[in-house]
């Protein structure tokens, strides 16, 4: 009997990889960058499973040219890079890789705040250009983060982690989410509307996924509510902020200084406006990227494959509604 085969869009840890390979004929894209849209395309006719990056588009005529898909795991726990709708209507079941890396990415939210409030990347430019001539009292001087005000937009896992490390830092919290308001309080939080937040807020860190509700929720408006003073960070989906209008927000001292993992487009284009920013930090999609958690993540979406091939539910499904 011919065995089920999967295609994998990246390399993954071995064990990883050797454990799938128990369950089916396995296909490692072996490059750095992501396989072509048309290359997964072609290979799709032959393929039982999927197990995709959050840089691969996996839409109807995707799914169309595989009409064997038993499922498809994404390697995220976002999963905007793929039609929901569209695989629900087909029956194929989607997994994702919530909850492991909710602690790494309230780590990093933390680290990019820090590092844009304290300006530490300034400071190693600082002393790579040899600047550092004497210690002085206003030399990269910056903001606090203890005792300051933090508004969090979106208080899911990835919020509420980030809700909980602000309690160590002695921060007032504001909360803009749909939780309740006793769900937020437990978060040491106060439930407040979105232009509040952005008014009060000191530091404003964005935890939502991206949906046509949240493109561009941070536009030209909002940013014109934040202080002068406040820092935005973004660990979420680049599109949830314009970045025109973060580009002139930041150009103008309308706030001052953001901190982002993530961009629109990504990677961002050398040329993009933002990077020649000095008050812009921008890393590259990174706040999960630990060691431990990359490796539970690939463990998850693996678990996710097993299950599909099996016909079995997937452990962590975006769109249950394939089993009713
Ligand atoms: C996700 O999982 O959606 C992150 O953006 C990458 O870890």
């Amino acid at each position: 009997m011919s065995r089920d085969k999967v295609f994998v869009t990246r390399e993954l840890p071995p064990a990883t990889l050797d454990r799938l390979r128990k369950h089916c004929e396995v296909e490692v894209w072996q490059e750095f960058l992501p396989p072509d849209y048309e290359i997964i395309c072609g290979k799709a006719g032959d393929l039982a499973g999927l197990l995709s990056l959050l840089t691969d588009r996996i839409d109807p005529q995707l799914m169309d040219a595989g009409p064997n898909l038993k499922v498809i795991s994404n390697l995220a726990v976002g999963y905007d890079n793929i039609d929901i709708p569209a695989a629900s209507q087909r029956g194929i079941p989607v997994g994702n890789t919530p909850g492991v890396l909710n602690d790494t990415t309230a780590d990093f939210a933390f680290a990019l705040m820090m590092a844009v409030a304290r300006r530490i990347p300034e400071g190693q430019r600082y002393v790579q250009d040899g600047k550092w001539k004497t210690w002085h009292p206003t030399v990269l001087a910056g903001q606090d983060i203890f005792g300051s005000t933090l508004g969090i937009i979106g208080s899911g896992r990835i919020g509420a982690a980030v809700a909980r490390r602000a309690q160590g830092f002695d921060m007032r919290l504001l909360v803009n989410s749909l939780e309740t308001e006793e769900e937020i309080r437990q978060l040491g939080g106060e439930k407040v509307d979105l232009d509040f937040l952005l008014t009060e807020s000191d530091f404003v860190s964005l935890h939502v996924p991206l949906t046509d509700e949240t493109h561009h929720l941070i536009s030209e408006r909002e940013l014109g509510l934040m202080k002068p003073t406040a820092i935005l960070v973004n660990t979420a989906r680049g599109s949830v902020l314009d970045p025109e209008a973060l580009f002139a927000a930041l150009r103008d001292g309308k706030i001052l200084a953001a901190g982002l993992d993530v961009t629109d487009p990504e990677p961002i284009p050398l040329d993009d406006p933002l990077l020649t920013l000095d008050n812009c930090l921008i890393v590259p999609h990174i706040a999960s990227a630990s060691v431990a958690t990359r490796t539970k993540m690939a463990d998850m979406a693996v678990d996710n494959v097993i299950a599909g091939l099996r016909g079995e539910r997937l452990p962590t499904c975006v769109n249950p509604e394939v089993y009713d």
